[in-house]
């Protein structure tokens, strides 16, 4: 069964990664490997994490056009990750095509596939002013959403104050995602919308990434252990 808290691996090297880990002893752990990492360590890394028996999120956030996604999707499914994304703005047919390309490159069943809506670090002024779409950030994360589902995906990134909508607006086995994850205690750094991880859950999260709350903790095991208390014990929608 996947962990509900999925930590992020923003690191810039194996080695980090390696003394990160030194923390924890057998713990299988679900981990998030984003640009900053895999574009310098690559597949190997993702194998290396898989034979100690972690579950992998690869958050490449795929964008390009259709037959690129589909083309880099078989390759990243033959890793065996669990979890991979795509920007739901690339459109549809894009979100089809990775689809397609991970069923393809899949030894078994294929990785999960969910679309990013809006970072969490957009504002509804930055999407107003510089991207050029109009309504809030909310209207927008609705619209993707429901296309990422029409494409077929698995699920979506998003706030976790953002859970609500989308469960109003997708179906209930579509999955929810949720960085911006903070600790009362914690500092913010560049995320705009951050809720604490009992919040999230409250809001409906089906898992949630936490990157620099733990990985910039004095003690990284026990935060970690912090936020599983704090999410609880008994989790049920990560094991449909
Ligand atoms: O350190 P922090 O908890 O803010 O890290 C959040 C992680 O989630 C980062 O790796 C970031 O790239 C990722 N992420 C995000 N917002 C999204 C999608 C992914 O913050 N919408």
């Amino acid at each position: 069964m996947l962990q509900p808290v999925i930590i992020a691996l923003d690191f810039p090297s194996k080695e980090d990664v390696t003394s990160f880990l030194s923390h924890y002893r057998d713990e299988r752990l679900f981990l998030k490997v984003g640009m900053e990492l895999y574009y310098q360590e690559g597949p190997e890394l993702i194998r290396m994490l898989k034979e100690r028996g972690h579950s992998i999120f690869l958050d490449l956030k795929l964008h390009d056009i259709p037959t690129t996604v589909h083309k880099a999707m078989v390759g990243l499914s033959k890793l065996e990750v669990d979890l991979v994304n795509v920007h739901a703005m690339g459109g549809t047919e894009m979100m089809r095509r990775a689809l397609e390309g991970l069923e393809e490159g899949a030894q078994g069943l294929r990785p999960k596939c969910i679309a990013v809506t809006q970072l969490t670090s957009t504002t509804s002024e930055m999407i107003n002013h510089e991207v050029g779409l109009s309504g809030t950030v909310g209207d927008s994360v609705i619209h993707l959403a429901s296309n990422a589902e029409k494409a077929g995906m698995d699920g979506v990134v998003c706030s976790p104050l953002e859970v609500p909508l989308i469960r109003d607006h997708c179906s209930p086995s579509f999955l929810t995602v949720t960085p911006g994850i903070r600790l009362d205690t914690d500092d913010r750094h560049d995320q705009k919308r951050v809720t604490t991880p009992l919040d999230a859950k409250r809001l409906g999260s089906d898992f949630i990434v936490v990157g620099r709350t733990i990985t910039k903790s004095e003690n990284p095991s026990r935060t970690y252990q912090t936020i599983m208390n704090e999410w609880g014990q008994t989790y049920e929608r990560a094991s449909r």
